[in-house]
C-alpha cells in the first residue's frame, strides 16, 4: 500500500527499530527495493534527492512508486530527500509524494528554523510528515556539503529546533558522511543518546553507506528510527550491470542486465533491512 512515513516512523520509535530509507534512481531500483521489503515483510521508504529529480521528474518517480506500492503487500512511502527549497517540497507534494525533507542544514540556525517550519506547516496542512536537518552530514549528497565546522548537532539546539519547527522527524549530524568512507568513521554515539533524551520526534541517520552493521545497530539502539542508504545501492546496481556486460558483451536487451541489477540491489536492501531491524514489522 502507498502510505505516508508518519505511522511507520512512530511505530519504529515505539518498537526500537529503524525503517530503511533507500534512494532510487529508476524503475528497476524501485522494484528491487519493494521486492526486498515484501520478502522480509518490512515497511519501507523510497526516496529521491534533488539531483535525481533533475534526472527524472517528481511526477515520473511518483507515478512509478505509487503504481508499484499500490500492488505491494507492505507499506511503501515516497520521500523527498534533502529537499533544497520550499518550492521543491510543493512540487513533490503536488506530484504525490507522501513524505518530504527540507534540508536547511547549511543555513544559519534561525533561517533553518524558518524554512523548515514553512515546509512542516505546508506538509501538515496536507497530512504529510516533514523531516528537517540540524547539524551536518559530511560528503556530498547533491548540494549538501560540510566545511568541517559545526558538523555535530547540539542537543539543546535540536530540542529547540524540533519544537519551534513542528517537524515530524530530525536528521542529525553525529559524524556520518554521504558516500563511502576512507576507513571506518568515528561516530559520536553519546551525542546521539543526548539528542534522543531531549528530542521527541523520530531521529534520522544519513550517510549510512559504508557504516559497519554494528555501527548501524548501535545508532538504532540509541534512538535512530530511519536510516538512509544511497551510495551502496547505486554501487550494487552499477557493478551488477558491469559484470553482466563482462559476461555477455553483446547483450542487446536492457531487461537482461536490468534483472541482474535488481537482484543485486534487492540482496543489499534485504541485508540492510535486517540490520535496521525492520524485517517482520509489516
Ligand atoms: P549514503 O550515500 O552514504 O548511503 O547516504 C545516504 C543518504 O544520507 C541519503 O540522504
Ligand atoms: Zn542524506
Ligand atoms: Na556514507
Amino acid at each position: 500500500a502507498y502510505v505516508t512515513s508518519k505511522k511507520m516512523l512512530l511505530d519504529a520509535q515505539a518498537g526500537h527499530y529503524a525503517v530503511g530509507a533507500f534512494n532510487a534512481e529508476n524503475m528497476e531500483m524501485v522494484k528491487a527495493i519493494i521486492r526486498a521489503a515484501e520478502e522480509l515483510h518490512a515497511p519501507v521508504m523510497i526516496q529521491t534527492t534533488g539531483g535525481t529529480l533533475k534526472y527524472g521528474t517528481p511526477e515520473t518517480y511518483a507515478a512509478i512508486v505509487k503504481s508499484e506500492a499500490e500492488r505491494a503487500s507492505v507499506p511503501v512511502c515516497l520521500h523527498l530527500d534533502h529537499g533544497p527549497s520550499y518550492e521543491t517540497a510543493v512540487r513533490c507534494i503536488v506530484a504525490g509524494y507522501s513524505s518530504v525533507m527540507m534540508d536547511g542544514s547549511k543555513l544559519p540556525f534561525e533561517d533553518n528554523i524558518k524554512v523548515s517550519k514553512q515546509v512542516a506547516d505546508l506538509a501538515a496542512a496536507v497530512g504529510i510528515p516533514c523531516e528537517a536537518e540540524l547539524g551536518k552530514v559530511g560528503g556530498k549528497e547533491d548540494d549538501t556539503v560540510s566545511d568541517g565546522k559545526d558538523i555535530y548537532t547540539d542537543p539543546q539546539e535540536a530540542k529547540e529546533f524540533a519544537e519551534r519547527t513542528g517537524i515530524s522527524s530530525l536528521a542529525v549530524g553525529i559524524g556520518t558522511s554521504h558516500g563511502f568512507y576512507k576507513g571506518i568513521p568515528v561516530l559520536d554515539v553519546n551525542r546521539l543518546s543526548e539528542i534522543r533524551a531531549v528530542v521527541e520526534v523520530p531521529l534520522v541517520l544519513h550517510g549510512a553507506s559504508g557504516l559497519t552493521d554494528d555501527q548501524v545497530r548501535e545508532c538504532v539502539k540509541r534512538g535512530i528510527c530511519k536510516v538512509n542508504f544511497a551510495t551502496e545501492l547505486r554501487n550494487a546496481y552499477s557493478r551488477a550491470v558491469a559484470d553482466y556486460f563482462k559476461k555477455d558483451p553483446d547483450v542487446v536487451d536492457p531487461k537482461k542486465y536490468g534483472e541482474a541489477a535488481m537482484e543485486a540491489v534487492k540482496a543489499l536492501v534485504k541485508a540492510r533491512m535486517k540490520v535496521c531491524g525492520c524485517d517482520g514489522k509489516a
